[in-house]
C-alpha cells in the first residue's frame, strides 16, 4: 500500500467530522462528495444553504445527507461567539468584534473545532495560507508541550530508493519564515513524529540541512543548524537525529558515508528539515515540479488538526488532505 492508501485505511476506520469552510466552493462541493461516498470522513460544509445549493448542482456533486451549517445565521452562532469574545478579550477583541467574526465562515469552521463540533479543518481552495493560520494558531493552538506550530510536506518521490520506500518528510515549508535554533530543534522532533504517526515511517531518521556537511564551511548561518542539532539530540535523545548535512550527504549512502562517516542519518535520511521557509518552500516545490514527487502538506503541533490547500488545488487534493486531517484527528489529545 501507498502511503496515501493506508491514510485511506485509517480514516475509514474511524470516521471524523471535517468542516469544511468554503463550502460553496465547486471542488470542495465535488470533494465532500467524495469523502462522503467513500466513507473518508463526515464533511461540513459551510455556506448559505441557498448558496451551497446552488453550487453544488453547478459542479454535479451529490452532497445528500451532508451537514451544512450558515455561520450568518447559525444557532450556534452566540455560543461561539462568546468563546472567542473568552479566548481573545485579553488581546483586545470586544464583544461586538467576536461577534462579527464569528459569522466569518473560516473563524465558524476553527471555532467549531476549538468547541468540538467538528474534529478538523480543511481549507484554502479560496482562502490564503495566513487567513486560516492566523484564526488557527490564535484560537486552537498549540498541543500541550508544544512551543511552535509548523509543517511537513510529505514528498512522494518515484525514485523508491530515497528515504522511505521513495518517502520524504521536508519541514518546515509553509508557516515559520526564519526560525531560531529552539525552533528548528522544536521542527526537528515534531516532524519525525509526524513521519511516523501519520506516514507509518517506522524508524525516522531526521538531517537538518544546510550548504555544509560537519563544519565543512563556517557562517553564523550554519552555526545556528548546529545549535539547533545539539537542542534536537537534548529534546529526545533517542531519536536518530544528525547535522548538519548538505541534501547529498543526507540522502546518498556513498556521499553521506564519505562526508559524514558513522553517522546513523547520512545517506538515510527521510525526514529533511530545512533552515528556513525559503529554503523549504523552494525545496518542495522544485522536488514536485522537476523531481516529479506527488506532494502532500499537513500542519503540526496545533492541538487540534487544521490544514491549508493551495488554491490551486484538484479535488484529489481536497479528498487526500481531508483525509489526512482526518487521521491527525484520530490522534490528537
Ligand atoms: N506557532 C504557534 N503560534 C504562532 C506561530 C507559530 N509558528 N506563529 C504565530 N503564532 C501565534 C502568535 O504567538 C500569536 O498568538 P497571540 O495572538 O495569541 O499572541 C498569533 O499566532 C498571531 O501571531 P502574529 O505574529 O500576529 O501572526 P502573523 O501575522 O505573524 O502570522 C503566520 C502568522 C500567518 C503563520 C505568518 O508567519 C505567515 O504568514 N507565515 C507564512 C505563511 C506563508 O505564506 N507560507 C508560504 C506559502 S504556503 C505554500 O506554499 C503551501
Amino acid at each position: 500500500m501507498s502511503m496515501i492508501e493506508r491514510v485511506y485505511a485509517k480514516a475509514k476506520a474511524d470516521k471524523k467530522r471535517i468542516v469544511l469552510p468554503e463550502g460553496d466552493e465547486p471542488r470542495t462541493l465535488a470533494a465532500a462528495a467524495i469523502l462522503r461516498r467513500e466513507g473518508l470522513a463526515e464533511p461540513i460544509l459551510l455556506g448559505s444553504a441557498e448558496s451551497i445549493r446552488t453550487a453544488a448542482e453547478q459542479a454535479g456533486a451529490d452532497i445528500a445527507g451532508i451537514e451544512t451549517a450558515d455561520p450568518a445565521c447559525s444557532p450556534r452562532g452566540e455560543a461561539y461567539a462568546e468563546a472567542l469574545y473568552e479566548l481573545r478579550k485579553a488581546k483586545g477583541l470586544s464583544r461586538e468584534q467576536a461577534a462579527e467574526l464569528a459569522k466569518d465562515p473560516m473563524y465558524y469552521g476553527i471555532l467549531m473545532v476549538k468547541l468540538g463540533d467538528a474534529d478538523g479543518l480543511v481549507s484554502g481552495a479560496v482562502h490564503t495560507t495566513g487567513d486560516m493560520l492566523r484564526p488557527a494558531l490564535q484560537i486552537i493552538k498549540t498541543r500541550p508541550g508544544i512551543h511552535i506550530v509548523s509543517s511537513s510536506f510529505l514528498m512522494n518521490c518515484p525514485n523508491r530508493e530515497l528515504g522511505d520506500d521513495g518517502l520524504l518528510v521536508y519541514a518546515d515549508c509553509i508557516v515559520n519564515p526564519c526560525p531560531t535554533a529552539e525552533e528548528l530543534a522544536e521542527i526537528a522532533v515534531t516532524s519525525a513524529h509526524t513521519a511516523h504517526d501519520l506516514c507509518g515511517v517506522e524508524v525516522p531518521r531526521v538531517a537538518l540541512l544546510s550548504f555544509s556537511t560537519k563544519g565543512s564551511a563556517s557562517h553564523e548561518l550554519v552555526s545556528k543548524v548546529q545549535k539547533a542539532v545539539a537542542l534536537a539530540h537534548a529534546l529526545d535523545p533517542d531519536l536518530l537525529l544528525d547535522g548538519e548535512l548538505q541534501p547529498d550527504a543526507a540522502l546518498v549512502p556513498e556521499v553521506g558515508a564519505k562526508k559524514a562517516p558513522g553517522s546513523a542519518v547520512a545517506g538515510r535520511a527521510n525526514v529533511l528539515i530545512f533552515p528556513d521557509l525559503q529554503s523549504g518552500n523552494i525545496g518542495y516545490k522544485l522536488t514536485q515540479r522537476i523531481g516529479g514527487a506527488e506532494a502532500y502538506a499537513v500542519l503540526q503541533g496545533l492541538a487540534k488538526p487544521c490544514n491549508d490547500l493551495s488554491r490551486g488545488c484538484s479535488v484529489q487534493d481536497i479528498v487526500n488532505t481531508a483525509a489526512l486531517t482526518a487521521v491527525q484527528a484520530q490522534a490528537a489529545p
